[in-house]
């Protein structure tokens, strides 16, 4: 029996990137499709092209330069939407454009204030203005899981009329349950005319933590598209983590009949699951399923024993399944340029010369301190040398002085774009509140600290530290920055001036706020 495909559609960075915090620049928009695109992914939403100068330009930039998967632009249901998605997405070999309006009564009532007739009406009109810039048409039914069913048969068999390919059905409020979801899809398929020549696709939001349930409930009931993100990424409490679907799908093939698959390369999941975390600046949780860092982790004793006499006896996936190697590879000074530059190819890193210098010299300097690198090391290197956003501020020095009965003390030296040196020195309640205060003042930003974390890259003694910080400016927008060292103090300094130059590169692109409807 030949299988059934489940297109897997991302939406990291859509979606996705509608996280509080998680916004990437282009570069890394860029980075991010291409390794989706080595992960098998069928499309990749690249961004809503009307809301933003910054989220056309990625959009249109994927459109140019990623290939190998369909490129999918988001508008609402109106021309100006469409057209921008239209011109943004025109160099890509495949596109979609995605449009969307509300069919709940909520919504319909107080948010559009339109009447349902004049909804559906619309919603044809989008579709139709969409397939003059390409036959792959996908329209979505915003809050459909509280809209009522016989409106959806009725607005869905007509957007089916005027030419869209495929129908999304967003539980865009994370309401509905997994029996409940898995029901609307099997009564949409029995009922709205003209559904064989569609595909329904799901789309579920992770309120009530049951996204990525409801989204398997859909594919049991017929939907043979998925929409999802990286590690579950999203608004609020996110969207289906893709991870946790495609991977249901492989182990589970007899509840859904023996007869779905997808393409996704699983051995990717986790460099890229790595990727969007390291990006974005979200740590992923230790137990997250399929790719947290104790996913693949026994430690009861009762446990172990039975993996060892038989690994079937508590494991029902392997980490070789996710692209985690069983063996951990261990670097040193001794290494040399050339197993480090190996290393990184292995790890999937597609370096400039430039870049590999950068790391490398980075590279040695850690091994200095430290004596074995691990994999993780080398992303944390990777990610703090080579993919930085473009900096206004460079930490060139930093000193901190604290102890029992001293003040404790910051001074830094911050290197501007231009090559001028701001220097400042303040105390503080602790070395970090210190090192901050002086950050603030050499760089005359003063963004409020809604959330600092630190953590150590790899077990042992000498592991590397890794800061997280998140930030808010003044009109509430957050930034997340991350900074590595073996001193911890100086990755928390890192991680700050990181989040404050994202902060900085994004100013004057708030236009994505102001999106309405
Ligand atoms: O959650 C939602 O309803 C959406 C739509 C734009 C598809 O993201
Ligand atoms: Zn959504």
């Amino acid at each position: 029996m030949s299988k059934e495909k489940v297109i897997i559609f991302d939406t990291t960075l859509r979606d996705g990137e509608q996280a509080p915090g998680a916004s990437l620049t282009i570069n890394e928009k860029l980075e991010i499709a291409h390794q989706l695109v080595k992960l098998g992914v069928d499309v990749i939403e690249a961004g809503f092209p009307v809301s933003s100068p910054t989220q056309f330009e990625a959009t249109r930039l994927c459109a140019e330069q990623v290939s190998g998967a369909v490129i999918c632009g988001l508008a609402r249901a109106n021309a100006n939407d469409i057209e921008a998605a239209g011109e943004a997405l025109k160099a890509a070999p495949k596109r979609r454009i995605h449009t969307f309006i509300a069919t709940s009564p909520i919504h319909m009532e107080h948010k559009l204030r339109k009447k349902p007739d004049e909804v559906l009406k619309m919603a044809v009109a989008a579709v139709q203005c969409a397939r003059q810039f390409t036959d792959d048409v996908e329209f979505s039914p915003e809050d459909a899981c509280r809209s009522e069913m016989t409106f959806l048969y009725e607005i869905l068999a007509a957007v089916i009329e005027a030419g869209a390919a495929t129908l999304n059905i967003p539980d865009t409020v994370g309401y509905i349950l997994p029996y409940e979801y898995g029901q609307i899809i099997a009564k949409l398929k029995a009922n709205v005319k003209g559904i064989d020549k569609a595909i329904i696709s799901t789309h579920c939001h992770n309120d009530l933590g049951v996204a990525t349930a409801n989204s398997l409930a859909g594919v049991r009931n017929g939907a043979r598209q998925v929409e999802c993100t990286i590690n579950g990424l999203g608004e609020r409490a996110g969207n289906a983590a893709m991870e946790e679907i495609v991977m249901t799908i492989q182990t589970r093939q007899g509840f859904f009949g023996g007869n779905v698959t997808t393409n996704i390369n699983t051995r990717e999941i986790y460099r890229t699951s790595q990727l969007v975390s390291q990006l974005t600046g979200f740590v992923i949780q230790p137990n997250k399923a399929i790719v947290g860092g104790n996913a693949f982790a026994h430690e009861s004793g009762i446990h172990v024993d039975g993996i060892l006499k038989h690994r079937e006896t508590y494991e029902i996936m392997t980490p070789e399944m996710i692209g985690l190697s069983g063996s951990r590879m261990v670097l040193g000074r001794h290494s040399g340029r050339h197993g480090f530059v190996d290393r990184c190819k292995q790890l999937g890193y597609n370096l400039s010369e430039k870049e590999i210098q950068a790391a490398y010299e980075k590279f040695l300097e850690i091994a200095d301190k430290k004596k074995e690198i691990f994999d993780e090391d080398i992303a944390a290197i990777i990610n703090d040398e080579v993919r930085m956003v473009e900096q206004l501020y460079h930490l060139e020095y930093l000193n901190v002085t604290s102890g029992t009965g001293t003040l404790p003390t910051g001074a830094v030296k911050i290197r501007m774009q231009d090559g001028n040196i701001v220097q400042a020195a303040a105390c503080g309640d602790g070395p970090v509140d210190a090192a901050y205060e002086a950050i603030r003042q050499a760089t005359g930003q003063s963004p409020k600290l809604d959330n600092y974390s630190i953590r150590a890259i790899t077990g042992g003694k000498e592991a590397m530290g890794e800061a997280t910080v998140q930030i808010k400016n003044e009109a509430g927008r957050t930034f997340i920055g991350r900074g590595v060292s073996t001193d911890i103090i100086e990755a928390s300094a890192k991680a700050y001036i990181d989040a404050i130059n994202r902060m900085v590169a994004s100013a004057g692109n708030n236009e994505d706020e102001k999106v309405t409807l």
